[in-house]
């Protein structure tokens, strides 16, 4: 496999850069001649932000697997595709070359038919990190049905939610899922969402940890027994459903500011590009080498720089079930040295959370295959960004630290591994296609250098959403009305006097736990469901691991209100039952009354001040319907 358009010096990426933006139109065209279609387009870009509507390589005819999988196995049938690493360090890995993933797509895309997915169709993925998720995503893509993948930490309240917007008709699941020492249920969760899902007909169920499970006649499944039956039919040719360019390719949903998550959608051709395109130019990847990506493929990391971007290059992509700190704080390291990882793509909280197990970890570990190191999901701060550089990458593999969202279908602001230079908690510069300024509360642009506002970015790149499943004005709300003309990101930023972008965070309600997305809105929401509960109020403070902690004011009036640490457990379990473990709050501090204007607003930016612990620097509480309360707070503050 040969990447045309892998950008090697300083002077390509600027000239690349120039001519993308000028004349996105050649630009892409000329990239995506790198690809396999079936039909060529014919218009390259159609766009407006108004509406929007955003439209790439119109009138292409093309399937993603054909070019993740197919177009390999001429010259690299053998060459593996997917490494996976179980959980427990004892257990056997497995390799899939792209012969194999080739064939176990195709019949799993078969299992998908003879349950009555069609094109169109939406199919969730509820799974945890083995390669049967992979094949079932692959799978969809192959007949053309939308893949929805549920992060396995999300409980079944936000599966049925999902499920029900999508109106998802299969689910695919496994009996459960290891995660360091624990089993994870997730067929069990499964049963629990789809008591609320009348729109699911089938359940397809693999085996991996043979945790008993119930198997509802007519509706459930077994994924052997399915495969068993292809098997049978003879026949394992799958043929690739010819898609239009911009059919529907996912589904992910992901948090906003208000209570309800919304269902990012990427279609096919400019996903296919943009994650390929930002995948072997990012980390410069060269044919042959193993790439790491930690992310789960229940988050769009997963999704772009484990499945599609890597198997789309011919690459090897690693894949790991477990957690870095299973069966101890050696564990990424060890899997580095056994598979000679070339590329590791970490989040920053992962980076701080091994940082603080000391060196000792590191003791006989080589790290020599390493070449380039990542970062994605939140700012990293210039401690753990030294660490990394000096004990991972031993002061010799560029680190790039890769700006973009889940909206974004790949990385918009980013170094190019050892090409453009890097700087500490920076993201440094736009890749081509990518047009990002800062604007003020006003909306007027911020020109020159040395400047911050909020981040927006002008032009479409290809991997840019398409929309918000079932509700197109959602997309246009969130994005496209802030600001005339432009997509909003959320983000605040600073630009440096070389026009380097430094990412300082979200600016809406949105909290990053853990590089997670969580909306301040929707955990409240799971917190007021409590009975007794009767206001509260969440935001984010710094968290020396997790980046952002969820602080809880919570106005309590129950039963058992002289027991606090109880009253405090049982709401930890409300909203580990509504939303997931993941979104429960780090602290909950039991208040007698909110901060709130007189118009009956809740003073969110004091609440933070107060959580951040910047007691003294409230600033005017002077329009507050009640300003004792204030002192309250802060005076109780954890
Ligand atoms: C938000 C998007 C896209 C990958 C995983 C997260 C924050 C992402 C960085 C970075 C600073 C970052 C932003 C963004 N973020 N990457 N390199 N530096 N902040 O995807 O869940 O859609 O969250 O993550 O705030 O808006 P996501």
């Amino acid at each position: 496999m040969s990447y045309p358009y892998q950008i090697k010096s300083l002077k390509e990426y600027q000239e690349a850069y120039k001519e993308s933006v000028e004349n996105p139109e050649a630009f892409w065209g000329n990239v995506a001649e790198s690809f396999t279609w079936k039909k060529k387009w014919d218009k390259v870009l159609e766009w407006n932000f108004k509406e929007p509507s955003i439209k790439w390589f119109q009138g292409g005819k093309l399937n993603i697997t054909e070019n993740c999988i197919d177009r390999h196995l001429e010259t690299n049938a053998d060459t593996p595709a997917i490494i996976w690493e179980p959980n427990n360090p004892e257990d056997h890995y497995r390799v899939l070359t792209y012969r194999e993933l080739h064939h176990k797509v195709m019949q799993f895309a078969n299992v998908l038919k003879n349950n009555g997915v069609k094109k169109g169709h939406r199919v969730c993925i509820y799974m945890g990190m083995v390669p049967e998720l992979a094949i079932a995503a692959l799978a969809c893509a192959r007949i053309g049905a939308v893949h929805s993948v549920i992060f396995g930490g999300f409980s079944a309240q936000s599966i049925a939610d999902r499920i029900n917007d999508a109106q998802a008709t299969v689910v695919v699941t496994s009996d459960g899922s290891f995660r360091g020492n624990k089993v994870v249920p997730l067929k069990e969760t499964i049963d629990d969402a789809l008591m609320s899902c009348p729109s699911v007909k089938r359940v397809i169920v693999s085996t991996h940890t043979r945790t008993p499970v119930s198997m509802i006649k007519g509706r459930d499944c077994w994924w052997e027994d399915e495969i068993k039956i292809v098997e049978t039919d003879g026949n394992p040719y799958c043929p690739a459903e010819e898609m239009d360019a911009e059919d529907l390719l996912f589904i992910l949903y992901t948090s906003g500011s208000t209570g309800k998550p919304k269902g990012v959608v990427h279609t096919v051709a400019g996903y296919l590009i943009w994650t390929t395109y930002t995948f072997v130019n990012v980390f410069q990847y060269q044919p042959g080498q193993v790439h790491f990506c930690t992310a789960d493929i229940g988050w769009i990391t997963g999704h772009s720089y484990l499945l599609y971007g890597p198997l789309a290059a011919g690459a090897t992509t690693l894949m790991f079930e477990g957690v870095p700190t299973y069966p101890n704080a050696s564990r990424l390291w060890d899997i580095v040295d056994n598979y000679k990882v070339n590329i590791l793509y970490t989040a920053p909280t992962a980076i701080r959370s091994l940082m603080g197990f000391g060196l000792e970890p590191l003791v006989g570990k080589k790290l020599t295959s390493l070449k380039v190191l990542g970062t994605v999901g939140e700012p990293i701060n210039e401690e753990a960004w030294n660490w990394y550089n000096e004990h991972i990458g031993k002061n010799r593999c560029p680190i790039v630290d890769t700006w973009w969202q889940t909206e974004t279908g790949g990385v918009l602001i980013s170094n190019i591994a050892g090409v453009t230079p890097s700087k500490p908690s920076y993201a440094t510069w736009p890749l081509p296609g990518v047009v990002p300024a800062l604007v003020d509360e006003t909306g007027k642009e911020l020109e020159g250098n040395d400047v911050s506002g909020n981040l927006v970015i002008k032009q479409p790149w290809p991997g840019i959403l398409r929309t918000t499943y079932g509700d197109h004005e959602r997309m246009r709300q969130t994005y496209f009305s802030t600001y005339d003309n432009q997509y909003f990101t959320g983000d605040g930023c600073y630009r440096d006097e070389n026009a380097m972008y430094r990412i300082t965070g979200r600016v809406d309600d949105v909290l990053n736990v853990s590089g997670h997305r969580i909306g301040t809105a929707e955990v409240e929401n799971a917190i007021n469901m409590h009975a007794g509960v009767i206001e509260s109020a969440v935001v984010g403070y710094p968290h020396a691991i997790k980046g952002q902690g969820i602080y809880a004011y919570v106005m309590y009036n129950g039963r058992s209100n002289n027991e606090p640490e109880l009253t405090r457990q049982d709401i930890l379990a409300t909203v580990t039952r509504l939303i997931g473990p993941i979104a429960k709050p780090d602290k909950i501090q039991f208040v007698s009354g909110l901060p709130k204007t007189r118009s009956g607003k809740i003073m969110r930016r004091i609440l933070r001040k107060i959580a951040e612990g910047e007691i003294n620097n409230i600033g005017d509480t002077s329009t507050l319907l009640d300003p004792l309360i204030v002192e309250e707070i802060k005076h109780n503050r954890l």
